[in-house]
């Protein structure tokens, strides 16, 4: 759990201690009481990077909020409750990272979920343009193909809109992809550096296992194994927890190592590369996955899909017309809501 998210964070914190011109960083996680929310506040109240964490949810949040702020790291921790509360929790918030909403249970896609998350993510997204505008904002709601385009609407509506500073939450496809290709390829995982690109659901999973570093050589068979099992992954869990929800545990620290990296941006470390689900020109669909280099105000530069192979360059046919689709599903929402 501590390896490289916190470590680099462990490391950061010191260097900035020596320094005087550290500042302070307030995060704020909306759903802060859910099964990914807990555990990612946990995770968060261990970085030495964040002076405040501000936890937003509809319910429990005194509980989870009194909980944390018994461990012994120096970020203040304070819970809100409900919506009355909500801009208090996000004002001048440096990152705001949102598991709000309602999880899969065996038999749904993520796009089932969409009545329930697109107008939790809208009026979150609203929030934030209202409270904390220059907040660079981590989406982890399902379905991410579509509710990344719904925040962005929303805030193109508020006229605070800036596409650098909005991230759909795709983390968890690349731990997933190192931790399989580790494992296939007899490699410690916490070294596997695997690109997923695309989108955040099935076919518009792109792993790209051409550009694995380490390089990894496997037959084209295992190659689509372990890619179908990359695209598939959060299945396998949902049928595993059988009705109990979705990735959770492995979510809070995907998103953690995501939110870690955006302050490890903001304060100014170079070279800090996440892939993430954002407005994108890369491709024919307007938002798409892809490595980006971070940077204090967000998306420093896109780093592109770089050279995909055959098999590759058949993944994004697929994955393509779907993204399209669900990205006019989340716009649909905004413009009739
Ligand atoms: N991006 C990814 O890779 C990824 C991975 C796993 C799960 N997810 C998604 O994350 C979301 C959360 O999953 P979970 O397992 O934590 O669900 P959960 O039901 O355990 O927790 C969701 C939390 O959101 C809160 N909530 C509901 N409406 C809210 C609102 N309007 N404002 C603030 N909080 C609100 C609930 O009270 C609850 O505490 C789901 O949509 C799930 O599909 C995404």
């Amino acid at each position: 759990m501590f390896s490289r998210v916190l470590r680099t964070a462990a490391h950061q914190g010191a260097k900035s201690f020596s320094t005087s011109q550290q500042n302070n960083v307030k995060v704020a996680v909306c759903g802060a009481s859910g099964g990914i929310g807990q555990p990612l506040s946990l995770l968060l109240k261990q970085s030495p990077l964040i002076t405040e964490l501000s936890l937003y949810d509809i319910v429990h949040t005194p509980g989870v909020a009194a909980d944390l702020s018994h461990i012994d790291t120096a970020s203040k921790v304070v819970g809100y409750n409900g919506p009355e509360n909500l801009e208090k929790a996000l004002k001048d918030a440096d990152v705001v990272i949102i598991p709000a909403g309602v999880p899969r249970k065996p038999g749904m896609t993520r796009d089932d979920l969409f009545n329930t998350n697109a107008s939790i993510v809208r009026d979150l997204a609203i929030a934030c343009g209202k409270a904390c505008p220059k907040a660079l904002v981590g989406i982890i709601s399902n379905p991410v193909n579509s509710t990344v385009p719904i925040a962005s609407e929303a805030l193109a509506k508020l006229g605070v809109l800036d596409p650098k500073r909005i991230f759909g939450v795709s983390t968890l496809d690349v731990v997933r992809a190192n931790a399989f290709i580790g494992e296939a390829a007899g490699v410690d995982p916490a070294k596997v550096n695997l690109p997923v690109i695309g989108g955040h659901s099935g076919v518009t999973i792109m792993p790209l296992l051409s550009q694995c570093k380490p390089a990894v050589n496997f037959p084209a068979d295992k190659v689509k194994a372990l890619t179908e099992r990359i695209q598939e992954a959060g299945t396998e869990v949902v049928k595993a927890k059988a009705g109990a929800g979705s990735a959770t545990l492995s979510m809070a620290y995907a998103g953690a190592r995501f939110a870690i990296s955006l302050i490890r941006a903001i304060k100014g470390e170079q070279n800090v590369v996440e892939c993430a689900y954002v407005r994108s020109d890369v491709t024919e669909a307007k938002y798409f996955s892809t490595p980006l280099l971070l940077g204090k105000n967000g998306i420093e530069k896109n780093l592109g899909i770089g050279s995909l192979n055959a098999f590759e360059q058949e993944l994004l046919a697929k994955a393509i017309p779907e993204l399209k689709k669900n990205i006019q599903t989340g716009e649909d929402f905004i413009n009739k809501n």
